[in-house]
C-alpha cells in the first residue's frame, strides 16, 4: 500500500522567521521519511526527475511560482554565494542576493550530513538547508533540474538528500590522447550536475607527459609530443617522442596556470581535482628524456623507473613537490599499476637495493618505493592513493587503494584497515565498448553496458561491518588509447558516467533501472542541446542476438576432443564449451568464448553415430585491441571412423588484419554429406601473441 502524501504547511508570510521555518521543516522532514519516492495522488507528479535520484521526496500541496529573478539570502558565506550565482548564471537561472525577505533562503542545519541538503519548495518560497556549502550547491543542482522538468511552476515538495559515498569520481586519461583545459572544464560542468566530487586527472603515462614541471623542462619539451597523433600508430611504430617544434609533433601539456585554472573551476563546482603521477611503471615517456632513471640507462628500453637509483627518488619527490604545491587535493594518486618489474631482476642497482633493504622479491622492491613516496607525501600533509597493485609486496601504512582488477584489492585493503575506492573494470571501465561493437567506434575489446554500470554496488552489506565503512566510494575510468577525439571521449563518458554518479550518490533501495533509464534519455537530450556528444542510449541493441537463446542441434551436448589445447586463461566452461548450446556474446571474456594463443584450433565433435549432415558452422571473433584475430582459414571435415577425414570446405578469412572494430563471423559449410566425426581446424594467422576465440560448433 502506498503511504498517504504529506501535505505541506502553508507558509505564513507575517510570521515567516527562520526559526519557525526550521521547526516546521524539522517536523515535516520527520514525516517525510515515511513517504516513498514514488508517492503521488491524482495529478501530482510521480517523480522529480532529479538525477542522481534523491534519497527522500515528499510531495506537498500547491505550486511554487518562481519569479523571473530569484532573490536569495541566508547563511551562506559571501564567497559560496558568489560561486552559486556564477554557476546559476551559466545555467540561465537568474539569482540575486538580497538583504530583504528572500524567495530562496539558504539555512545552516548541522544535523544534515556532509554534502547533503534539504530542499523545501512551497507556494511562498524555497528553503535550502545544509550543513556545508557543497550541500547548498547540490540542493541548487536539484532545484535547477526541477525547473527543467516543471518550468517556473514547481510542485510543492520537500527533498531530503545526501550522498551514499563521500568519494564519487571520474577519471580521464589525457596521456594517450591530450585534451585541452576547455574540454576538461566542459566535463566538470556535467560532473557537477550529477554531483560528482572528484576528478581524477591521469596526467602522466607512457604515451605522453601532460603537466609542466619547472625543474624538468624536457618532460614538456619532448615527452609531451609524439610524431603520431594516433595512439595505436605510435604504439606499434616504435613509441617515440619528438620535440614540440617538430613539424609532426602531436600532443600537448598543461601549463601551471592552466592547471590552476582547472582546479579553481572545479573547486567552484565542489569538485576536487586528484592528480595522478604514474610510478614506477607506465613511465616510458620520462625514461625517454631522462634515461639515467631507468635500469639500462638507455632511452626506449624500459617502462619502469630504476628503484635502485637514488636519482629516481630525487626526480619523483621533486615532481611531487611541484604537484603538491599546485593541487590542494588531500589525495595524490601515484599510479602503481602494471609495472613490468622485469629489468629490476637483473639490474645491479636494484639488486643492491634489495639486498641492503632485505627485500625478498621485486614486489617488495616496488613496495619499498611506494612506502618511501608515501612518507614524502604524508610529511607534506597529503595522502597516497594508488591502483591495487600497491598491495603487492605489502601496502604502505596509510595508503588508500583504488581497486580496478575486480573488487578483491579494495576488499583486501579494507579488511586490513585501509580505505578503498572501488573502480572494477567490469562495472566502471568506460573505455569498454557500450553497445554492438561491430557498429560502435573502435574501443577496448571488452563490453560494458549502461545497465551493468548501474547495477554495481561498491559496498554491499554482505562485505561485513569491518569492510563497508572503509569503502569511500566509486569511480568511473576513461582510458583513452582508442579515444582520439573530444566527441568520442564524450560518447564514452556519457551517459555511463551518469550511472556511476547514481551508484555513488543514491542508496541502493532508491535505485531503479527503469526509472533511471527514463531519466537518462531526458538527460541525453539536454546534453545534446548543450553541445555534448553522448551515446544515443535509446538506439542501443544490447546483447549479441546470437547469444540470447540457446541453440539445439546435432552437436549439442556431444563430446569434443581437443587436438590443440585452449588457454587455461580463457577456458570458458571447459571441454563442454563448444557444444553446450550457448553462443558467445560481444565480450570474449564472457566465459562462452574459448581462447587459443599462438596456436591453431583443432577440435573434433563426436556425434555418436554416422548421420546425414547439411550444415556445419563455427563462430570466431576479431578484437583488435585484445590481439584477437580471425583465423587465416577454417577447414571443416567429416569422418566415419575418426581417422580418415573428407574435407567439406576450407573457408578463407576476409576480415583485414588492420580492421579496428570488433567483428563476429560464422565460418560455415552447407551441402549434403554423412559422417560421425566433425573436425574443425582454424589456422592461426601467424601474428605472434595473437589469440583465436571460438564459440559454439553448430551441426545440422
Ligand atoms: C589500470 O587500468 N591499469 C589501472
Amino acid at each position: 500500500m502506498r503511504p498517504e502524501p504529506i501535505i505541506l504547511p502553508k507558509f505564513d508570510a507575517e510570521t515567516h522567521t527562520l526559526k519557525r521555518f526550521m521547526k516546521r521543516f524539522f517536523l515535516f522532514g520527520l514525516a517525510a521519511l515515511y513517504v516513498s519516492l514514488a508517492s503521488c495522488d491524482g495529478e501530482r507528479p510521480r517523480t522529480t526527475g532529479i538525477t542522481p535520484a534523491p534519497q527522500q521526496v515528499a510531495w506537498g500541496r500547491g505550486r511554487c511560482v518562481l519569479p523571473e529573478t530569484i532573490a536569495c539570502a541566508g547563511d551562506l558565506a559571501p564567497a559560496d554565494m558568489s560561486d552559486i550565482e556564477t554557476w546559476a548564471d551559466r545555467q540561465g537561472l537568474a539569482l540575486v542576493a538580497t538583504d530583504a525577505e528572500p524567495f530562496l533562503r539558504f539555512a545552516t542545519d548541522d544535523t544534515i550530513a556532509a554534502e547533503g541538503y534539504r530542499l523545501t519548495v512551497s507556494p511562498e518560497g524555497i528553503l535550502l538547508a545544509s550543513s556545508d556549502a557543497a550541500g547548498a550547491f547540490y540542493g541548487m543542482q536539484s532545484l535547477l533540474q526541477l525547473t527543467e522538468r516543471f518550468g517556473r511552476e514547481l510542485p510543492a515538495l520537500e527533498i531530503a538528500d545526501a550522498p551514499r559515498f563521500p568519494y564519487r569520481g571520474l577519471m580521464l586519461d589525457v596521456s594517450r590522447h591530450f585534451r585541452d583545459k576547455e574540454f576538461v572544464k566542459k566535463q566538470l560542468d556535467l560532473m557537477a550536475r550529477y554531483k560528482f566530487n572528484r576528478f581524477h586527472w591521469h596526467l602522466t603515462d607512457g604515451a605522453g607527459w601532460r603537466i609542466a614541471i619547472d625543474r624538468y623542462p624536457e618532460l614538456t619539451e619532448i615527452a609531451a609530443w609524439r610524431p603520431y597523433p594516433d595512439w595505436d600508430a605510435w604504439h606499434t611504430g616504435g613509441r617515440r617522442y619528438c620535440r614540440r617544434d617538430d613539424p609532426k609533433a602531436d600532443g600537448g601539456y598543461y601549463t601551471k596556470d592552466d592547471i590552476r585554472e582547472v582546479i579553481e573551476y572545479a573547486r567552484r563546482l565542489h569538485i576536487t581535482v586528484v592528480p595522478e603521477i604514474e610510478m614506477p611503471g607506465h613511465s616510458e615517456e620520462v625514461l625517454a628524456v631522462y634515461p639515467e632513471l631507468s635500469c639500462t640507462g638507455e632511452p626506449y628500453t624500459c617502462s619502469d623507473f630504476c628503484i635502485g637509483n637514488e636519482k629516481t627518488f630525487q626526480f619523483l619527490t621533486d615532481v611531487l613537490d611541484e604537484v603538491i604545491d599546485l593541487f590542494p587535493s588531500e589525495y595524490i594518486h601515484i599510479g602503481g599499476d602494471e609495472a613490468s618489474k622485469g629489468a629490476w631482476r637483473t639490474c645491479p642497482k636494484c639488486k643492491a637495493r634489495m639486498e641492503r633493504e632485505g627485500l625478498k622479491d621485486v614486489d617488495e622492491l616496488q613496495s619499498y618505493l611506494i612506502r618511501r613516496i608515501e612518507r614524502h607525501i604524508n610529511a607534506r600533509g597529503r595522502k597516497l592513493l594508488g591502483w591495487d597493485e600497491i598491495l603487492e609486496g605489502g601496502l604502505a601504512p596509510n595508503a588508500t587503494v583504488m581497486s580496478w582488477r575486480g573488487v578483491e584489492g579494495g576488499i583486501a585493503a579494507a579488511r586490513s584497515g585501509h580505505h578503498a575506492v572501488m573502480s572494477p573494470g567490469d562495472h566502471c571501465y568506460l573505455d569498454f565498448c557500450q553497445d554492438d561493437p561491430t557498429v560502435e567506434p573502435p574501443a577496448a575489446a571488452a563490453f560494458l553496458t549502461l545497465p551493468t554500470v548501474y547495477e554495481y554496488d561498491p559496498a554491499p552489506d554482505s562485505l561485513g561491518e569491518a569492510v563497508v565503512p572503509m569503502i569511500l566510494g566509486v569511480q568511473g575510468n576513461l582510458w583513452c588509447e582508442r579515444v582520439p577525439t573530444e566527441e568520442h571521449c564524450e560518447h564514452m563518458l556519457w551517459p555511463r558516467g551518469v550511472a556511476i554518479a547514481e551508484v555513488g550518490w543514491t542508496q541502493p533501495e532508491h535505485k531503479d533501472y527503469d526509472d533511471f533509464y527514463a531519466r537518462v534519455l531526458v538527460e541525453i537530450e539536454r546534453m545534446q542541446e548543450r553541445g555534448y556528444h553522448p551515446f544515443e542510449q535509446k538506439n542501443a541493441v544490447g546483447s549479441r542476438v546470437e547469444s540470447r537463446e540457446p541453440v539445439a542441434c546435432l552437436s549439442t551436448g556431444k563430446a569434443v576432443t581437443y587436438n590443440t589445447a585452449y588457454s587455461p586463461k580463457y577456458a570458458a566452461a571447459g571441454d563442454g564449451t563448444l557444444t553446450d548450446g550457448l553462443r558467445g556474446g560481444w565480450n570474449y571474456g564472457d566465459k562462452r568464448w574459448q581462447g587459443w594463443i599462438d596456436s591453431d584450433v583443432d577440435v573434433v565433435v563426436d556425434l555418436e553415430r554416422k548421420q546425414p549432415l547439411t550444415y556445419v558452422g563455427v563462430d570466431f571473433m576479431q578484437g583488435f585491441s585484445a590481439d584477437i584475430w580471425m583465423p587465416r582459414e577454417v577447414e571443416i571435415s567429416v569422418s566415419d571412423d575418426g581417422e580418415r577425414y573428407t574435407t567439406l570446405a576450407v573457408v578463407a578469412n576476409d576480415i583485414p588484419f588492420e580492421y579496428r572494430k570488433s567483428v563476429y563471423e560464422t565460418f560455415a559449410w552447407s551441402g549434403e554429406a554423412e559422417g560421425r566425426y566433425v573436425r574443425i581446424v582454424a589456422r592461426h594467422n601467424g601474428h605472434k601473441g595473437g589469440w583465436i576465440f571460438c564459440d559454439e560448433i553448430v551441426v545440422r
